[in-house]
């Protein structure tokens, strides 16, 4: 059972309750494979996602995480709703939140933003990515897919390369693996790395290959261009022979390590195709997991809302 009815990030997500969606999301998984991708699970739902920034794989999977399991997926993006014309976040909300939605699935911008939508509604709220500060759902399929390919999270060095300063993906990725058993070092250019990190509980570091060698796992993140001020790093070029995972770097790494990146990648920038594509990489099966792991947590968060009946006619 979780503790809460929204999903707002993994900072306030004990060690518990992520194991509990992980192993649902194994359950899940089971129904992805198959045939028969139809469950009764999410009978009668009303699922939204709601996007204020572009998205391929944490949109599709959630809608079709939702249809999976045999519920209403509708989606609302910023451009072509009434936020064009001016409306807050706060009136988009509660207009959606009195139409009868069960779940709503919030990417923006601004950080701490699904926090305040989560206020003001009684649907359950997801935390789809906000700003620079949390992008849960992604942090748990890496995990799930650690633990599907390594047997477990504990004991597991994860070193995690890029754009750290302005990832949601690190931080999350950092209270859930902490929590979890596993240790952290986070590496980049020295102009995107926060110091801060460290009392998150990560370790530091400007230099990657001191990140890299030992790992269990290399985790490569986006260069951020739109985040970002420009003059951050010199070149693109320059970027990837300084700090890119290329295969000559992540020979560095545990034999057997995983190579991961939460996408879209940027080939040639902050990972070589050779590595993205290489035997180690499990970018594709995070993809997959991502459906699996969102199916878990929409079944998890509507089982707690009672059901109230349906009208007859
Ligand atoms: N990893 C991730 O959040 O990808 P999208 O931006 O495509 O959703």
């Amino acid at each position: 059972m979780l503790s809460s009815k929204d999903m707002l990030g993994l900072r306030e997500t004990s060690a518990e309750e992520i194991h509990e969606i992980l192993n649902t999301a194994e359950l899940m998984k089971v129904v992805i494979s198959s045939n028969n991708k139809k469950t009764p699970h999410l009978q009668g739902r009303s699922i939204m996602t709601v996007f204020y920034e572009n998205s391929t794989r944490t949109r599709m999977s959630f809608e079709l995480a939702c249809k999976y399991m045999s519920g209403t997926a509708s989606n609302i993006s910023a451009s072509a709703s009434s936020v064009a014309k001016g409306e807050t976040l706060i009136d988009t909300a509660r207009t959606l939140d009195v139409m009868g939605t069960d779940v709503m699935i919030l990417r923006h911008p601004m950080s701490g933003a699904p926090h305040l939508m989560a206020k003001n509604v009684k649907a359950s709220v997801i935390n789809a990515g906000d700003g620079i500060n949390e992008h849960p759902t992604q942090a748990l399929l890496d995990m799930y897919t650690m633990r599907e390919k390594l047997g477990g999270v504990k004991g597991l060095r994860v070193a995690i390369v890029g754009d750290v300063r302005h990832s949601r993906v690190a931080r999350s990725n950092i209270y859930g693996l902490t929590k979890m058993g596993a240790s952290v070092v986070v590496a980049g250019p020295p102009t995107l790395l926060v110091p801060e990190l460290d009392a998150l509980g990560a370790e530091v570091t400007d230099r990657v290959d001191d990140a890299v060698r030992g790992a269990d796992v290399v985790m490569g993140l986006r260069i951020q261009l739109e985040r970002q001020k420009k003059g951050l790093f010199p070149s693109v070029r320059e970027y990837h022979k300084y700090f890119g995972l290329t295969e000559e770097r992540i020979a560095l790494a545990r034999k057997g390590a995983l190579v991961m990146h939460p996408g879209p990648v940027n080939r040639g920038v902050e990972i070589s195709s050779e590595a993205a594509d290489s035997p180690e990489s499990v970018i594709d099966e995070q993809v997959t997991n991502g459906v699996a792991v969102r199916m878990a947590l929409l079944f998890l968060l509507t089982r707690q809302k009672p059901e109230t009946g349906g009208v007859r006619i």
